[in-house]
């Protein structure tokens, strides 16, 4: 069974140095470490496809499948039990991305001291593609988190957000993950609810009402919950969200390196694997997301596939990062 490395959930952080970095088409690949916007030809699809298909054949026993499902939220728990807040980072770069989680400070200018706490890494996140949606809320905005895990991505929303009216609102599974957040000095009770929710569960116990959210956050979130009811998920939003309200989505894609590491004896279904600490991971195509998002009542406004190349130049080795990212409206009434 494969085990869980640093490179599976943590390296989608490191960016090039210095801005965007990409590929020439004639040059030398091993003369940086990482390249940006890298296309892929149709028989590096081919080669994927392959090795995807070594590592697909289901050999998780269908109680162990079982296990999987009904003690998801035990295995996240052991999780944050070994890990505690040290495994993933402060997710600064998403202010970048999703500039619509601090418009005051983007609006205004002030979008500096985001900047000053990306790692050389992470500089040139949002360069390529930004785009920036329009929100129900002027201020007072109300924002939900779900899989929010440590609250990597709460924490830094809630310092560069500067509007004294938000609030963020915050879910998880995992008792474990909440538990840690909540102990976290930055956790503002005046600006920020924590609270446990399995996010597949038939109906949903918030602190919130239907229609009263303007954005959700899914960051590396949908690709741990079992492909059968991501349906229901992307319901439970659509249900939460106002009117014209958001989502902003970031998760794995298809044929990323993390997928096609797998080794055999890993997968329980098409595209969704077992680490070795049981926690689970589906690996998206663009049109998976488009599909589960417009066939539920929601409006595309941006959807991408993020491909990086990294390299390692001491041993000569290519690995290709590949990652679905996307924004998507509730339609207005
Ligand atoms: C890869 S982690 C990402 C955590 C966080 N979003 C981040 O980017 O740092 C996936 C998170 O989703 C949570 N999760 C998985 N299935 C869930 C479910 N059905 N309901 C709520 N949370 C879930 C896990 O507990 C874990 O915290």
């Amino acid at each position: 069974m494969a085990e869980r490395t640093t490179s599976d959930d943590d390296r989608e952080m490191e960016r090039p140095q210095f801005g965007t970095r990409n590929l020439p088409s004639h040059g030398d690949v091993f003369q940086h470490n990482t390249w940006d916007n890298v296309t892929w030809n149709e028989e590096q699809e081919k080669w994927a496809q392959e090795k995807v298909d070594e590592n697909s054949a289901v050999t998780v026993s269908s109680d162990q499948l079982l296990k999987y499902e009904t003690e998801a939220d035990k295995y996240w728990d052991k999780f944050y039990g070994i890990h505690n807040n040290g495994f993933f980072k402060d997710r600064h770069w998403l202010l970048i991305e999703f500039p619509e989680l601090a418009p005051n400070t983007v609006k205004q200018n002030i979008d500096r001291p985001i900047r000053a706490a990306l790692t050389d890494e992470e500089r040139s996140h949002g360069e390529r593609h930004i785009k920036i949606l329009d929100l129900p809320c002027n201020e007072g905005c109300k924002i939900l988190e779900i899989g929010c895990g440590v609250g990597n991505t709460v924490f830094p929303v809630l310092v560069y957000n500067i509007d004294p009216k938000l609030f963020v609102y915050c879910c998880d599974f995992s008792a474990k993950a909440i538990d840690i957040l909540q102990q976290n000095p930055a956790y503002d009770v005046s600006r920020c609810k924590a609270f446990v929710l399995d996010a597949t569960q038939e109906t949903w116990a918030t602190p919130f009402e239907p229609e009263s959210l303007d954005i959700i956050v899914l960051i590396f979130v949908l690709s741990a919950i079992h492909p059968d009811k991501m349906q229901h998920v992307v319901q439970q939003m659509h249900k939460y969200l106002k009117p014209g309200g958001i989502v902003l989505f970031r998760d794995y894609g298809r044929y990323d390196l993390a997928q096609l590491r797998f080794k055999k004896g890993s997968c329980l279904g098409e595209n969704f694997y077992v680490r070795g600490d049981g926690t689970r991971v589906y690996f998206f195509k663009q049109e998976d997301i488009r599909t589960l998002f417009t066939d539920n009542g929601f409006i595309e406004e941006q959807n991408f596939v993020d491909r990086r190349l990294q390299v390692n130049r001491g041993k000569q080795l290519k690995m290709y990062r590949v990652w679905v990212q996307a924004k998507y409206r509730k339609a207005s009434s």
